[in-house]
């Protein structure tokens, strides 16, 4: 069944809660510095407005121990205001008397944004009895918190079943549509490259794409873990030996299912990283085994050239996780050129969320790629195949 959406209902005049997920980034002055999920939300909230309906808007921002001044949404509200070029007043509360006379007295077409709604550790701990608090004020359920999907809150699930209606936005939709209907039904060759750091973080989504993908490339540091699973010796590179086993199964399964699954061929090594200060020892190449007291940073050349030879030959293709440490500037070339082989690639590209998206934009070719989710662990959860209750509660409403 396919997830209702703003599209399918009426909203004139109505009272909209809309979900979104306004979790960016601040620096130590309070500045948003990256606005991507403010400006993924403006369709939805245009729509509405344009409809005429009473647009109330609802983010958590980080996870706040009680009302944190830190954690006020104002610098959101001032954004929001400039993107629309229309007043977005800050509420001072997410429920209560006083939210509950600011909304009766909105007009159609005016937006409001409800202070964080994770300042009541109820909206995660009592969800479905807090969300009541939002029934009072709202006729129509709008979910379009992709990143927050995964999480059965008050705002993200409750309120369903105190409203008239719930639907999910434009986000929701099309997030759905990428990391759902075009991996499960990809236009082929659909290749996949997956990377970050552990096996036992990436193994459910491995698992779940062994049934749809033509072919694996794996990257990062858990790549190291496959290499010990295939009897090669890593050095000191991170690596999991309790996942060794799991490692293993999955290359039996790509096996039995004809998937072709391609581990990194040579490696960008070095002896010591400072994570601190963000730098390494002297780096070199290696192919095959890694010595002893080395440890493996980023994918070689060789390796990306195998990687770009099989994303040149795909239709689709999904990324999720770095090749290397791509914060540091001695082992990031591994995910910067995937990043730009991807972008140059015809296929209909999608970026799975979390660092590739960082990846990404750092590199510059945000603007060229297909599809970039806007989730982290809700991507992740949604490729793994589970059911998200931010979407759930939509379908059942
Ligand atoms: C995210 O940034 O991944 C989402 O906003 C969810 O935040 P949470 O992990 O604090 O629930």
């Amino acid at each position: 069944m396919a997830t209702k959406t703003i599209r399918d209902i009426a909203v004139s005049g109505k009272r909209c809660f809309v979900r979104c997920d306004f979790n960016v980034p601040l620096d130590d002055k309070g500045n948003i510095t990256d606005d991507t999920r403010i400006k993924a939300a403006l369709p939805t909230i245009r729509h509405l407005i344009e409809n005429n309906a009473k647009v109330i808007l609802a983010s958590h921002l980080g996870r706040p121990k009680g009302k944190d001044p830190k954690l006020t949404l104002a610098p959101i509200a001032k954004q929001l205001s400039a993107e629309l070029r229309q007043p977005v007043v800050l509420l001072p509360d997410s429920v209560g008397a006083e939210v509950e006379a600011a909304v009766s007295s909105m007009e159609a077409g005016q937006v409001v944004l409800l202070e964080n709604v994770r300042f009541y550790s109820e909206e995660k701990k009592d969800a479905e009895n807090w969300a009541a608090n939002y029934g009072k004020f709202a006729d129509v359920f709008v979910n379009d918190a992709f990143g927050t999907a995964h999480r059965f809150e008050a705002s993200t699930a409750g309120i369903a079943k105190y409203v008239d209606d719930s639907v999910c936005g434009f986000l929701i939709e099309r997030e759905l549509q990428f990391l759902g209907d075009k991996t499960s039904n990809p236009e082929r060759p659909f290749t996949v490259i997956l990377g970050g750091a552990k096996v036992s973080d990436k193994i459910t989504v491995i698992d779940a794409l062994l049934e749809k993908a033509d072919s694996i490339m794996i990257g990062g540091a858990m790549a190291y873990t496959f290499m010990l699973a295939m009897g090669g010796s890593v050095g000191s590179s991170l690596n999991e030996p309790d996942k060794i086993e799991t490692a293993q199964a999955a290359l039996n399964k790509a096996k039995e299912r004809g998937v072709k699954f391609l581990l990194p061929i040579d490696h960008v090594i070095t002896q010591s990283v400072d994570f601190g200060a963000l730098t390494v020892t002297e780096t070199k190449v290696v192919e095959g085994n890694i010595p002893e007291g080395w440890q493996g940073v980023d994918i070689g050349p060789k390796t990306l050239a195998l990687f770009q030879e099989e994303v040149a030959k795909a239709k689709t293709v999904l990324w999720n996780g770095p090749m290397g440490i791509f914060e540091i500037k001695d082992c990031n070339k591994g995910t910067f050129a995937v990043a730009e082989t991807i972008a140059n690639s015809s296929s209909t590209s999608i970026i799975g969320g979390g660092d590739s998206v960082k990846a990404i934009k750092k590199s510059g070719y945000s603007d060229r790629v297909t599809f970039m989710s806007t989730g982290g662990g809700a991507s992740l959860e949604f490729l793994e195949g589970k059911v998200l209750p931010g979407v759930d509660a939509l379908d059942k409403a």
